[in-house]
């Protein structure tokens, strides 16, 4: 394992599709076959790093852009990352790819279904989008384009969050990642 290539596992996804506890459970088995990762999940880039930014799509591509860059810095010191953002656009999703170029990129597409993610609405944003009390929110007032060929889809709403993991372990043994 010791001459790998770092890699990037980068999930994208609606909120509350599952991406953060996936990412959480991802990390903690890795980390269980000696493989140490850094976790950069969106509700916590928003805190720190990207909290000047808002939800127009300007500033989810510079969300998305400072996430690629910093999964950049970790990637070149050796370690891997797994970044968890709704990332809605394929643009924005493609221009992390290629700052990432140097490094395997996995995308995971968290595709539970819009209508179980407004259901779950752990946080209430659905709740407050559909009466405007917030806009600009992702599936409600600003759109999501899918992947059209990610390399995994999972959908949390079928699949626990280990049986998602496996999924996702098996393809980076398979592709020889890990
Ligand atoms: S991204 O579009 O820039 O990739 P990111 O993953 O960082 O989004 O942040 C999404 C999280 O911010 C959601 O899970 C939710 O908790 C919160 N949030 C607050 N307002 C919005 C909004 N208008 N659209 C989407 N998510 C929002």
């Amino acid at each position: 394992m010791e001459n790998q290539k770092s890699f990037v596992i980068w999930f994208t996804g609606l909120s509350a599709s599952g991406k953060t506890t996936v990412s959480e459970h991802l990390k903690k088995e890795l980390l269980k076959s000696g493989v140490s990762t850094v976790l950069f999940d969106g509700d916590t880039m928003r805190k720190g790093i990207s909290k000047d930014l808002g939800f127009s799509d300007d500033d989810r591509k510079e969300n998305i852009r400072r996430t690629a860059e910093m999964a950049k810095l970790v990637t070149l010191s050796g370690v891997s990352a797994i970044c968890a953002l709704i990332s809605p656009f394929v643009q924005d999703r493609q221009a992390a790819k290629g700052i990432l170029s140097d490094f395997h990129f996995v995308e995971v597409y968290v595709s539970t279904p819009f209508e179980i993610c407004e259901k779950r609405d752990p946080k209430g944003f659905y709740k407050k989008a559909r009466i405007k009390e917030i806009i600009d929110f992702t599936g409600i007032d600003s759109i999501y384009e899918k992947p059209v060929e990610p390399d995994i889809a999972i959908n949390t709403e079928s699949m626990s969050p280990d049986e998602c993991v496996k999924v996702i372990i098996d393809y980076l043994k398979t592709n020889k990642i890990i």
